[in-house]
C-alpha cells in the first residue's frame, strides 16, 4: 500500500504535548504520514517529507479517531415509546432494560449481527475508530454466549455486561442470577470477551451482588468496568476503585468521598452525556471530577434505552455547553480519554508509531465539534491508516 502523506491540515491535534501546543499537542499548517497502519511523522506541513500517496486536505482539522469506550450494541427492537413516556414525565427506571431482553432474546443470529454491524457503521460514520460493545440484553448463558461472539466478530474491545439486571425469570432471586452468573455463564463467555461489567444500581445489583461478579470475572482474566452512580449515590465508584476497574461509567451522582477515591486511583470516570440527556437526568460534575484530578472520559453509551445515539460529537458539545468542559478536555475525553478507559496507549493519540486512526473534520478546528452542534463534521476517517469512510462533499 505505501505511505500517505497528508498536508494542508490547518489544525493537527496530536493529543501528545510534546509535540505541540497545549494539552492536546496542537500543530498548524500540519501534515502527517501514515505507513504500514501506523504513524509515520508528523509536523509542519512545509517539512513533511514525500510518500507513495499524498492528499491535501485545504486546511481542514485532524484528529485522532474517537474512542468509544462504552457502547451496548448487540440489541434487537427499539425503546421510542418508552421514550417518548419518559419525554411526557414517566421517570426512567432499571426495569426497562428486560424490553430489550425480550426482543433480544427472541431475535436470530441475523437479526442481532445486521444490528450491531448497523450501529458500528454509525459509530464510524460519526468518527469513532475504535468502540468497545458490551453484551446485556441475553441475561442466560445462551443467549450471553450469542452476544459476546456476536460482539467480537466487530471488536477487539468486547465486553461481558454478564449482570445488567435480572431477568424475568429470576424476578426476586437476584442472588441465584449471581450465582448462575460466576458459576457457570462468565466460565462460557470469558473466552470472547475482553472485559467483565456490572450495573451496580438500586433496581439492578447491589453493591456485594457486582462485586461477586467482577471478582468472577477477574479470575477468568477478564478486567473489570462498573456501571455506577447513574441514578443516585451508591457503592459503584467505591466498588470501582477498590477491584481496579479500568474505569467507572455514568458518575453522574457522586459524594465528595467518591471523588477523592478516584482522583487517587487509576480508575477513569467515564461519562456518558447522552444518557443524562436522553433520560433528562442531571449532567455529571465533570468540573469537579477534573479539578480534582480525576481522568475522565467521555462516552456515547449508544443502547436502545437511554442514549439512542453513537454521536461522540454531539457529547462532546453537551459536555462543553452543559457540563463546563472546556472544548480541549472535551475532544480529550473523547480521544484519549477513551484510549485510557480501554488502556490502551496506540490509539487516541497521533505521535509516530500510535495506530493511523484518524478523522478530518470539514471544518479547520477541533472547536467546530461544540461550536457546530448536531452538524455532520467527519469528513474522512482513517483506520489503520486506510481511508474508511469519506463523505460526500
Ligand atoms: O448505560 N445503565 C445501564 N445500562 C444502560 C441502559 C440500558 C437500557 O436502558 O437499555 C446505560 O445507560
Ligand atoms: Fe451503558
Amino acid at each position: 500500500m505505501g505511505s500517505t502523506v497528508l498536508t494542508g491540515i490547518g489544525t493537527l491535534v496530536t493529543n501528545d504535548p510534546e509535540l505541540g501546543d497545549g494539552p492536546l499537542g496542537v500543530i498548524h499548517d500540519a501534515a502527517i504520514v501514515f505507513d504500514g497502519g501506523v504513524v509515520e511523522w508528523v509536523g509542519r506541513s512545509s517539512a513533511a517529507p514525500s510518500g507513495d500517496h499524498g492528499q491535501d486536505l485545504g486546511g481542514r482539522a485532524v484528529l485522532p479517531g474517537f474512542v468509544e469506550s462504552h457502547s451496548h450494541l448487540v440489541f434487537a427492537g427499539d425503546r421510542a415509546e418508552e421514550f417518548g413516556a419518559r419525554m411526557s414525565g414517566t421517570p426512567y427506571a432499571a426495569g426497562g432494560i428486560r424490553t430489550t431482553i425480550a426482543a433480544t432474546r427472541a431475535a436470530t443470529d441475523d437479526e442481532l449481527r445486521t444490528n450491531t454491524r448497523r450501529l458500528m457503521n454509525e459509530s464510524l460514520r460519526a468518527g469513532s475508530t475504535t468502540v468497545e460493545c458490551k453484551t446485556g440484553y441475553g441475561q442466560s448463558v445462551e443467549s450471553e454466549l450469542r452476544s459476546i461472539k456476536i460482539a467480537a466478530e466487530f471488536t477487539d474491545e468486547a465486553t461481558l455486561l454478564a449482570a445488567h439486571v435480572p431477568p424475568p425469570e429470576y424476578a426476586g432471586r437476584a442472588d441465584d442470577y449471581v450465582r448462575m452468573v460466576c458459576d457457570e455463564m462468565i466460565d462460557v463467555c470469558a473466552p470472547h470477551a475482553k472485559w467483565i461489567d456490572v450495573f451496580c444500581e438500586r433496581g439492578a445489583f447491589d453493591r456485594d451482588q457486582a462485586h461477586a461478579v467482577l471478582t468472577a470475572g477477574i479470575a477468568k482474566g477478564l478486567v473489570p468496568r462498573v456501571h455506577g452512580n447513574q441514578l443516585q449515590t451508591g457503592p459503584g465508584v467505591a466498588l470501582a476503585v477498590e477491584v481496579g476497574a479500568a474505569s467507572v461509567d455514568h458518575v453522574t451522582y457522586v459524594t465528595a468521598g467518591d471523588i477523592d477515591l478516584l482522583a487517587q486511583s487509576s480508575t477513569v470516570a467515564t461519562l456518558l452525556p447522552g444518557a443524562d440527556f436522553s433520560t433528562r437526568n442531571k449532567y455529571p460534575d465533570a468540573r469537579a471530577l477534573i479539578d480534582a484530578g480525576v481522568t475522565v472520559a467521555l462516552g456515547a453509551d449508544c443502547n436502545p434505552g437511554t442514549s439512542y445515539t453513537t454521536s461522540l460529537p454531539f457529547c462532546i458539545a453537551i459536555a462543553v455547553r452543559e457540563m463546563h468542559m472546556t472544548p480541549e478536555e472535551a475532544v480529550w475525553a473523547a480521544t484519549a480519554g477513551g484510549a485510557r478507559a480501554l488502556r490502551r496507549d496506540d490509539i487516541g493519540v497521533l505521535r509516530p508509531g500510535a495506530r493511523a486512526d484518524a478523522i478530518a473534520l470539514a471544518a479547520p478546528s477541533y472547536l467546530h465539534l461544540a461550536y457546530r452542534p448536531g452538524v455532520p463534521l467527519i469528513q474522512q476517517v482513517w483506520r489503520a491508516g486506510t481511508s474508511g469512510y469519506t463523505a460526500e462533499q
